[in-house]
């Protein structure tokens, strides 16, 4: 679990006067699916380091509040005490994986832990079958499309056997396709494991259909916390926010506020049948 109670940071060469993050507070529980969204610069990233530490050791500022994994203050440990308990894939993928090889970087990580020998070789063969990527074992990194890259990327943070995964747009560069396969591979992982899944995301239809949880984050403040269809229905907030919605939920929203539906705000095409049913009823 991830506890964090009213965080204030400024990193130390911020520009402006403003905070990245301004008293967030944030219980992530074990087994939660939470998405994260806000337009560029709103904290996600900043949020994201937070919850293992990164912020304030790594990147250094003025940090107010707390935040506690698993009871634990990450102000009072370095961040490889957390390592191993939240494992985080970053966004720039290529800056991230420190080997050429696919199998040497998902073995980096371990052998950085020093675990033993035996234990290493097997949870090399079960996070390449967990994320479907056995046949990919020998190939040079170089030669990956995103999408793989990606699967390696959270294969050797898995391999860790980290209790919560943070991803910020582990997406960013992928087609659908492929970011529909992370999605899946990531519920499968939550529900299958019970692994935390916190992920910093644009791709807000498949977070509405993956997530349990979303939070918006606006300069640096929590600005909605809840249900994906509870969150979504501030249509008018993401539109003055510039966040695009999934059409069906902003249709949704403009058939309630004419009167000619009053159900949940649509997020499946399931339900925008549903929804289309009864407004023209
Ligand atoms: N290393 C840094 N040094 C100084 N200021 C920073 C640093 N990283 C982020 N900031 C500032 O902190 C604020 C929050 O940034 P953050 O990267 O957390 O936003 P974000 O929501 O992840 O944005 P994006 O969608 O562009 O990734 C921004 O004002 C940004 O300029
Ligand atoms: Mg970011």
């Amino acid at each position: 679990m991830i506890s964090i109670d009213n965080v204030t940071f400024r990193y130390q060469n911020q520009r402006g006067d403003e905070a990245a993050l301004k008293n967030v507070s944030l219980t992530v529980e074990d087994g939660e699916f939470l998405g994260v969204i806000g337009t560029s610069g709103a904290g996600k990233t900043t949020l994201a380091l937070a919850m293992c530490g990164v912020v304030p050791h790594e990147f250094k500022g003025d940090f107010y509040g707390a935040v506690l994994v698993d009871g634990e203050d990450t102000v009072e440990h370095a961040p490889s005490h957390f390592a191993r308990k939240v494992g985080e894939v970053f966004q720039d993928i290529d800056s991230q994986m420190v080997a050429s090889v696919v199998e040497d970087e998902i073995l980096f990580g371990m052998e950085n832990f020093g675990l033993p020998h035996e234990e290493i070789g097997a949870r090399l063969d079960r996070v390449l079958r967990e994320m479907g990527i056995e046949a990919l074992r020998e190939r040079s990194i170089a030669s990956l499309s995103g999408g793989q890259k990606q699967k390696v990327a959270i294969a050797a943070t898995l391999a860790l056997e980290p209790r919560i995964l943070v991803l910020d747009e582990p997406t960013g560069e992928l087609d659908p396709e492929s970011s529909r396969e992370i999605f899946a591979l990531l519920r499968r992982l939550c529900e299958e494991k019970g692994i935390t899944v916190v992920i910093v995301e644009q791709k807000i239809k498949l977070l509405c259909e993956y997530a349990k949880r979303l939070i918006v984050l606006e300069r640096g403040e929590m600005r909605f916390d809840g249900a994906p269809r509870e969150v979504i229905a501030h249509v008018d907030t993401f539109k003055s926010l510039g966040i695009n919605i999934p059409p069906v939920a902003e249709l949704s929203a403009i058939l309630r506020e004419g009167g000619a539906y009053a159900g949940d705000v649509a997020l499946t095409l399931p339900e925008a049948e549903r929804m289309a049913r009864e407004a023209m009823a």
